[in-house]
């Protein structure tokens, strides 16, 4: 095999964070490349947050400036891009498996060519694994590349070898990139990239390179960008967004953001993810002040025992964590608060594990995605022992989520028979006559209607019925 570009990740290297200048990077189309994909499809599948749903937009638009067209066969493309998440060990499983089919059709198609982008990417064993097992691979691009897809294409398709480009730097910022979003009226808005927190457990800090805050000015021309087209809807993206503009200078910060973006006309901001210890004043003020910061908050707390959060370096505490939630109900009384959970953290004990229960019970979450911990390569978690057995760890997690689930419900049940503004989606997976949309709190609600020119519309609803993983209502006339 013969890598005509070889640059390969190292996750030694990514730990060392440099205090060098982030650049800002302008793309602009190389006038070479503008028939590149001219007569060729093109099918990316996105996996993981949504900071890489961001990213795939970003590649479309890139694409298809250079003349791709969207395909929605995968297997009939002539450009096929994973961009890959290595968050957890069953997400890269996942990966493996869809990269295995599209091995034999590569073989019946040798002109497919396939891309490998994204997390995965950026650790060293997956790239190994990917040049050892799957070398019908073509294009293996590392999440600080995304502006070099044209000419990685290019080299793929005049050399006809492998080309590698994944490094560990410490990143940089894109703007001026085409894009294709993938809604009308709800978009994602990067306001920074990469994260500092080294979690112990978390990969991110090495795929995703240094904390860095894209400018202030780059955000709110995009988002006054958006209200000109039509858009309803922003949520704001970051790996920990209340640390906004720490590596920018002067005092702007993340509750700044929000009272000058409130001020832009959009009608609904959303962020994510927030750190529990970053979480500041204004930023909670600004929720309570902002008419379209709207009432909901996925604030990750991991674990509710003291030792374990030390361990993960989460660097708050649980009587810190529930302070704030109480600061924040005493602004915004009626917010809807989600959370991140992960049981089985090396060693966790028995009476470890009852005091992220007992916190459940406490704080009231409205929601949460809870995981098994995942050991995940070169993080300092993965080598911390570990003697919980497998069936011990899926116990908990099934006994965690029976509490979570009963909180889904209640935070259905709070609407029951109130009107609630509704931004509608589209057709509901509910039944043929059915739209479906997300309230201020970000409740998934179906109602009865057919009349799809109300995509993309804000509509009141009466919630006649509060079921655990939606609710239902009939639209006001
Ligand atoms: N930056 C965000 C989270 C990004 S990852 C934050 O800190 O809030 C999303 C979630 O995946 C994390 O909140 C954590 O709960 C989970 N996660 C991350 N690494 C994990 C691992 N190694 N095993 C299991 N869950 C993990
Ligand atoms: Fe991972 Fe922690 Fe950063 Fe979130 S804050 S991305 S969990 S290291
Ligand atoms: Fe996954 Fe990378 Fe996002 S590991 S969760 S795609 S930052």
């Amino acid at each position: 095999m013969k890598n005509i570009k070889l640059a390969m990740p190292s996750l030694k290297e990514a730990r060392m964070r440099k205090n060098v200048n982030i650049p800002t990077i302008r793309y602009a189309l190389d006038e070479k490349y503008k028939n590149l994909g001219l007569g060729k499809t093109y099918y990316i599948f996105t996996y993981g947050c949504q900071g890489n749903e961001a990213d795939s937009e970003v590649m479309c638009g890139i694409l298809e400036q250079v003349g791709f067209q969207k395909s929605t066969d995968p297997m009939n493309s002539d450009l096929v891009i994973l961009n890959t998440c290595a968050i957890r060990e069953n997400a890269e499983q996942r990966i493996w498996g869809v990269l295995g089919q599209l091995k034999g059709r590569k073989r019946e198609n040798p002109e497919m060519l396939v891309g490998i982008a994204g997390c995965m990417p950026q650790e060293e064993n997956a790239t190994q694994k990917i040049l050892e097992s799957y070398s019908f691979i073509d294009l293996v691009i590392g999440t600080h590349n995304k502006n070099h897809l044209p000419q990685l294409i290019a080299e793929a398709y005049a050399s006809k070898a492998k080309v590698v480009e994944v490094i560990s730097s410490e990143g940089d910022i894109l703007e001026d990139a085409p894009k294709i979003r993938e809604s009308k009226h709800k978009a994602w808005v990067n306001i920074m990239y990469g994260c500092d927190e080294f979690c112990t457990y978390c990969i991110v800090p090495y795929t995703r390179g240094r904390e860095r805050s894209r400018a202030k000015e780059d955000i709110l021309a995009e988002v006054k960008e958006l209200v000109k087209a039509g858009y309803v809807e922003i949520t704001l993206l970051g790996q920990n967004v209340n640390a906004y503009g720490k590596d920018l200078e002067g005092e702007y910060t993340f509750g700044d953001l929000l009272y000058d973006l409130d001020k832009t006309g959009i009608k609904r901001i959303r962020y994510t993810t927030s750190h529990p210890r970053d979480l500041d004043e204004k930023t909670m003020l600004a929720m309570r002040d902002c008419k379209s910061v709207m009432p909901q908050l996925h604030l990750p707390v991991q674990s509710g025992d003291n030792e374990i959060l030390k361990r993960m370096n989460r660097k708050y505490t649980y009587e810190e964590y529930v302070t704030k939630v109480e600061r924040l109900r005493e602004l915004v009384p009626d917010i809807a608060l989600t959370t991140d959970i992960i049981v089985g953290f090396p060693n966790e004990t028995r009476a470890q594990f009852e005091n992220t229960l007992n916190l459940v019970k406490n704080v009231n979450f409205e929601g949460a995605f809870t995981f098994i911990y995942s050991k995940r390569e070169g993080t300092p978690a993965a080598s911390m022992p570990d003697t919980i057995s497998e069936a011990e760890k899926h116990e908990r997690l099934t006994e965690l989520n029976q509490y979570i689930n009963a909180g889904y419900l209640k935070g259905h049940q709070r609407f029951l028979h109130q009107i609630v503004e509704v931004l509608v989606d589209g057709p509901s997976k509910n039944g043929e006559d059915m739209l479906c949309g997300y309230t201020p709190h970000l409740k998934l609600t179906h109602f009865k209607s057919q009349d799809t020119s109300l995509v993309g519309k804000l509509v009141k609803v009466k919630i006649t019925e509060a079921k655990t993983w939606f609710m239902i209502g009939e639209l006001c006339e």
